[in-house]
């Protein structure tokens, strides 16, 4: 859909060390591709697709409509308020798509009128590595842990609903999986859609730029699952709040410990039900303990 996404960055002059094949694939189907153009053409996103670490490709699914109106949507079976996307177009995208190698979209000149053949009756077998993740308030919590899942896969294909939500039968049919980014309603999967490819995205080797990358994140494994603790930079002192002391002593285990010991605090204070699975030491415990958690299972 989107040219600028799809379109093979080679970089001029220097060697290009860039990798060949992306590390990761998103095809994202979505009745509103242009609202993913301008959030992933900045910062590391960009980056990562200049690089060719991640590659993207927006489907709009009204392409794959076949109708005089191109309509998407029709009236709940049963009565009630509100609209239900239609399967029919949603699984005709999303299995063309599948059936070809990562990179491919459809001929703009195509849609609606020379879509590629599709079956109609019988399932599509669905390419190793790859899920079919619908984006509902009604999914698994997107969670660190649900990212470094997705990271596992080659591609993902992304259905983003509009409306009252998906017609059972794209469930059924076609998702392998199906996530929430909160407990809250939005207009749509699109936002959530960018959020996961955000996430996933720090995950591969390289897209952050320095050698630890995401390792050291909130939730993430560097940290034990904490949330990071504060961070300074110049200047040393701000409106007469100075850096603290351990961060300008030069002691490195020192400066470890006193940021671990951040982080446990934070963590305390803003989300304390992740104390409870995270893998704490015996001195976790117990420095924990002298600032007042009080755990609710024993150990
Ligand atoms: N679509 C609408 N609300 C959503 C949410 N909270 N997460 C993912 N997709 C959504």
């Amino acid at each position: 859909m989107s040219d600028f996404l799809d379109e093979n960055h080679s970089a001029t002059g220097a060697v290009d060390t860039t990798p060949d094949t992306p590390a990761i694939h998103f095809d994202v189907f979505t009745l509103f591709p242009q609202m993913f153009v301008s959030p992933l053409s900045e910062s590391i996103i960009y980056r990562a697709l200049e690089n060719r670490l991640i590659s993207i490709a927006l489907h709009n699914i009204r392409d794959y409509t076949i109708d005089r109106h191109h309509i998407c949507d029709d009236t709940p079976y049963g009565g009630g308020g509100g609209m239900v996307m239609k399967p029919t177009p949603i699984v005709r995208a999303v299995e063309s798509v599948l059936a070809r190698s990562a990179g491919w979209s459809l001929p703009p000149e195509d849609a609606y009128e020379n879509l590629p053949p599709w079956e109609e009756t019988t399932p599509a077998t669905r390419p190793v590595d790859t899920a079919v993740i619908l984006l509902t308030p009604q999914g698994r919590p997107l969670t660190q842990t649900v990212v470094a899942e997705l990271h596992q896969f080659k591609r993902l294909a992304l259905v983003c609903g509009r409306y009252e939500g998906f017609d059972e039968r794209v469930r059924t049919q076609l998702a392998t999986d199906e996530i929430s980014i909160g407990d809250y309603v939005l207009s749509g999967g699109e936002l959530a859609a960018m959020v996961m490819i955000d996430a996933v995205t720090r995950l591969v080797p390289g897209a952050l730029g320095y050698a630890l990358g995401a390792h050291q994140d909130s939730h993430s494994p560097g940290l034990g699952g904490l949330l990071e603790g504060p961070q300074y930079t110049r200047p040393y002192t701000f409106r007469g709040e100075p850096v603290p002391d351990v961060l300008i002593s030069g002691h490195h285990a020192n400066i470890d410990r006193w940021r671990h010991e951040q982080s446990l605090m934070r963590t305390l204070a803003r989300r304390p039900e992740l104390l409870e699975t995270l893998p704490l030491t015996a001195a976790d415990r117990a420095f924990l303990k002298t600032h007042g958690w009080q755990p609710r299972s024993p150990g």
